[in-house]
Formats: structure tokens, C-alpha cells, sequence
């Protein structure tokens, strides 16, 4: 017992000590080459002196400039899906978070795109590629109700460790997300990089809960609320964010892209091909 905590201790201890360069100098902790890379490219560098408001803010809100027909038959399908105890996943020790395994089985799907290439081909400065697409639902959990939230599926403030010219999109696909059914929660990129940089925020495992008293009294918070088909560009490597548990009796339905520069002209779904 004492050796398991020794050992997550130094683990972390690890954990805080690599991260240290990206978090100086790039306000993250992303691994320095993660930070690195994306500068041998030059839409980043137009990016950056742009002041693109992706960049800047490190994420965009679309609204959904689509057929209706498209949005409303996307998610009948996403439901039927979830019906099928042989249409979904869930990963390991995240019971409450149900994954549809094929999400091209949805019809339609491809044609999301149409919602966020525009923002895409500008950060880009051209072309880009979808990466991976994902289908989940979040359910509620009891420990939503207690003073400390039990870790279920990605609810607590972290980052994720990718390319900083990754973009993930989220498109909402309950009829209204909000914070009562468990919206995605993020911090603009300013205020990471100075909470990073200031040691307010040191490890997933350390910081949550002071953390979240902290950004809900500063009023910090960005909560990824929307109407049906609305969309969140955000660059998950850059801003602190969090998954947040649904009310009971409620759950959260996403579409999520995960999107790279490419340097290639072709089909963004190549890879799916
Ligand atoms: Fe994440």
C-alpha cells in the first residue's frame, strides 16, 4: 500500500517535472516536441500573426448552417446505435460513457464537415485531414451530487497531449446541451497559459477540485452549451478543459472530429477510405 502511493506519488512527481519547459515557455503541458513541431509549418506561423481567434482563443463556437433534415436524421440514427447493446463500447473503467463502435454507419455523417470546413481551410491555410471520429453518450453518476466528483470519463480539468496544431470539433447532439446535461466545460487559452504558468494548475490527479472552485469563482469557465448541430472548434492541447457529468435522469449526445493540417489537396476522409 505504502510502496502503490510511493510510487504514484514519484509518478507524478515525474509527470510534473517533463512538463516543466512547455509550461514556462508555452503556457501547456504538452511534451515540448508536441509544441515544437507545428512551427515547421507556415500556416502556423500565419496563424500566430493572423491573431486567427482560434488561435487566439484556442477555441470557436459555429452555429449550424445546415439542412435541418441532416442534423435531425444524424441523430436517429446516432440513437438507434445506442440501442443496440452490439452498436456500442465502453472503455475500460468508464463505464458511464457509452461509444458507438462504427460511427460510419451513420449516414450523413461525412457531410458534418460542411458545418466547420471554412473555419478549418482558414486556420489550415488550405488543406486538413480527419484523423479519428468518434460517437459517445455521457450518463449521469451519483458522485455528480457529492463534494468531490468521482473521475468517470475525462471530468476532471486536464490536457490533452497532442500536436498544438491538432483541432478537435465537438457537435452537439442532444436537442439543448447545457451544464445540467453535461456540457463540455473549457478555459480560454489566456487564462490557461497564465494558470498553467502560475502552478494553479499541476496535475490532473493534484489540482481538479481547487482548480474548479477557483475558475467558477473567477468566472472562467466557457461551458460548450448549445442548440442541436452547434459545433466547438477547440484546440484541446491549449486550453484546460473537462468533461462534466449529466443531472440524473439526463445524458450528453457528441459528435467529436479530430482534425490535422495536411499538405496534400484531397478528401479530408481519406484515412476512412
Ligand atoms: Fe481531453
Amino acid at each position: 500500500m505504502l510502496l502503490e502511493k510511493l510510487n504514484l506519488g514519484m509518478s507524478i512527481i515525474l509527470r510534473i517535472s517533463k512538463t516543466f519547459p512547455s509550461r514556462i515557455l508555452f503556457g501547456n503541458c504538452s511534451k515540448l516536441s508536441n509544441n515544437l513541431l507545428p512551427y515547421l509549418n507556415l500556416f502556423y506561423w500565419k496563424s500566430k500573426i493572423k491573431k486567427n481567434p482560434l488561435e487566439k482563443n484556442g477555441y470557436v463556437k459555429l452555429p449550424y448552417n445546415l439542412d435541418l433534415k441532416l442534423i435531425s436524421d444524424v441523430k436517429k440514427q446516432f440513437n438507434e446505435l445506442m440501442k443496440n447493446p452490439d452498436k456500442i463500447y465502453t472503455q475500460k473503467g468508464s463505464s458511464k460513457k457509452l461509444l458507438i463502435k462504427n460511427p460510419l454507419e451513420i449516414n450523413g455523417i461525412k457531410n458534418l464537415i460542411d458545418i466547420f470546413k471554412e473555419e478549418l481551410i482558414n486556420y489550415y491555410d488550405g488543406n486538413y485531414i480527419i484523423d479519428r471520429i468518434s460517437c459517445w453518450r455521457t450518463l449521469h453518476d451519483n458522485s455528480r451530487d457529492s463534494k468531490k466528483e468521482k473521475y468517470v470519463f475525462s471530468n476532471y480539468w486536464h490536457f490533452d497531449d497532442f500536436r498544438l496544431d491538432k483541432l478537435t470539433v465537438f457537435v452537439l447532439l442532444n436537442d439543448y446541451t447545457d451544464e445540467n446535461n453535461g456540457s463540455t466545460k473549457l478555459l480560454n487559452a489566456t487564462n490557461t497559459k497564465s494558470l498553467t504558468r502560475r502552478f494553479k494548475y499541476l496535475d490532473t490527479s493534484i489540482s481538479n477540485f481547487k482548480l474548479d472552485d477557483f475558475v467558477k469563482k473567477k468566472n472562467m469557465i466557457v461551458y460548450c452549451n448549445g442548440n442541436l448541430g452547434e459545433t466547438y472548434i477547440v484546440n484541446t492541447s491549449k486550453c484546460l478543459h473537462s468533461a462534466s457529468i449529466p443531472g440524473r435522469g439526463k445524458y450528453r449526445d457528441l459528435i467529436q472530429f479530430e482534425i490535422y493540417h495536411s499538405k496534400k489537396i484531397g478528401d479530408p476522409f481519406e484515412k476512412f477510405n
